[in-house]
């Protein structure tokens, strides 16, 4: 089988590309390389690069001649820089999915689109949302994911691609770009830097390894039916209790955790039910509390020649603008 991964130099994309090279499969990549990308994730796993924007028909076109299927996991990913400047948001996550889905379209390729829990806005405590849930995005990352699962379910309706959508939670894992809760905690941990919580850190989400989400999208990738969205669920935990724990795994000055200013529109609490990618046959085998953070720790403790070339240069820029005003206060 030969697979188009797009966004495979990103971070869940790259351990896809190698749980996809390692069972066999003939690996394209298309990615541009934004700042998340890094072509540092695929040393070693044999696989073919294209360099290109997944909005860019002629780079498609190249990219998925020959591809049997199309993955894709391109997007613009971070909350906070979507509410700092939308418009790539919509760019990538929306416009270029339907660029992917008109290749599927040409060469009966089957698709699986790599979507998030997002989509289905916050919960309140004791639901879990299900495939069908209306959509109520928050932020403008989960708008313009959601506006991709639209495009999506429309193409199978109206053109009969053979797409499925995966939603899956909070993922963390070696090779996350450190500006997420978890590798960002644990780097400045590390760094001796601060660790701002927002709000009041009381805010859920689950969390689920990077090699289980792959694991999920394999799945749904072979055995998935057209037109279905599988959730793919994680381990409840509080930011606070997450914090607390980076400080345990990293032994950081507890002193280092700072209660900063909240994120806009900041969603409580995301949890779903991941019964019907299981009654596939998937089960998650890490597990967050009991080994799965603490590995993560460990790989950042171990590669810092990974991460600290990143937390210089440009990433500094969008540091000061995100945490500056926000650590002053
Ligand atoms: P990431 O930000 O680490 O990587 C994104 C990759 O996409 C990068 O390699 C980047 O260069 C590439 N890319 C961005 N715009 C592109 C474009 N226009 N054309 C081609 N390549 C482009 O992302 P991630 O955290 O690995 O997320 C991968 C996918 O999983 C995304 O679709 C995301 O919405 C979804 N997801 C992520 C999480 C999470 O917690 N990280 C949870 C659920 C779903
Ligand atoms: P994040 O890793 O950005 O993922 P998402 O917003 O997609 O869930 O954030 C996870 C949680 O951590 C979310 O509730 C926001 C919170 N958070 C902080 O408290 N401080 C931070 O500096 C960051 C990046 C996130």
């Amino acid at each position: 089988m030969r697979v188009l991964v797009t966004g495979g130099a990103g971070f869940i994309g790259s351990h896809f590309v190698r749980l996809l090279a390692g069972g066999g499969a003939s690996v394209v990549v298309l990615d541009k390389l934004t700042y998340a990308g890094n072509l540092a994730n695929l040393e070693g796993i044999d696989h073919v690069f294209v360099h290109g924007d997944i909005a860019d028909p002629a780079a498609v076109a190249t990219a998925a001649a020959g591809c049997d299927a199309i993955v894709n996991f391109a997007a613009e990913t971070h909350v906070d820089r979507s509410i700092l400047g939308p418009a790539e948001f919509v760019h990538t996550d929306v416009l270029g999915t339907m660029c992917l889905l008109e290749a599927a379209r040409e060469s009966g390729a089957r698709y699986v689109q790599v979507s998030t829990d997002e989509v289905y806005g916050d919960l309140e405590a004791g639901g879990r949302a299900r495939e069908g849930d209306p959509l109520r995005p928050s932020s403008p990352y989960s708008a313009a994911k959601a506006g991709g699962d639209l495009q999506v379910l429309a193409y199978v309706r109206t053109y009969g691609v053979r797409a499925s959508i995966t939603r899956g939670a909070n993922t963390y894992g070696p090779n996350q770009y450190p500006e997420k809760l978890v590798p960002l905690f644990v780097t400045n941990a590390f760094e001796g830097e601060p660790l701002p919580v927002y709000g009041d850190g009381k805010q859920v989400r689950e969390w689920l390894h990077a090699e289980d989400h792959c694991a999920g999208v394999e799945r749904v990738l072979h055995e998935g039916a057209p037109g279905e969205i599988y959730n793919i669920g994680g381990e409840d935990h509080e930011n606070i209790e997450v914090t607390r724990r980076i400080l345990e795994l990293t032994g950081a000055d507890p002193a280092l955790v700072r209660h900063v200013e909240d994120r806009a529109g900041h969603d409580r609490r995301y949890a779903v039910d991941d019964s019907k990618l299981r009654a596939l046959g998937w089960t998650p085998e890490h597990s967050f509390g009991e080994g799965g953070l603490s590995a993560t720790v460990e790989w950042y403790h171990e590669n810092r020649a990974w991460w600290e070339p990143i937390k210089s240069g440009v990433y500094r820029a969008y540091y000061e603008e995100q945490y500056a005003n926000r650590l002053k206060a």
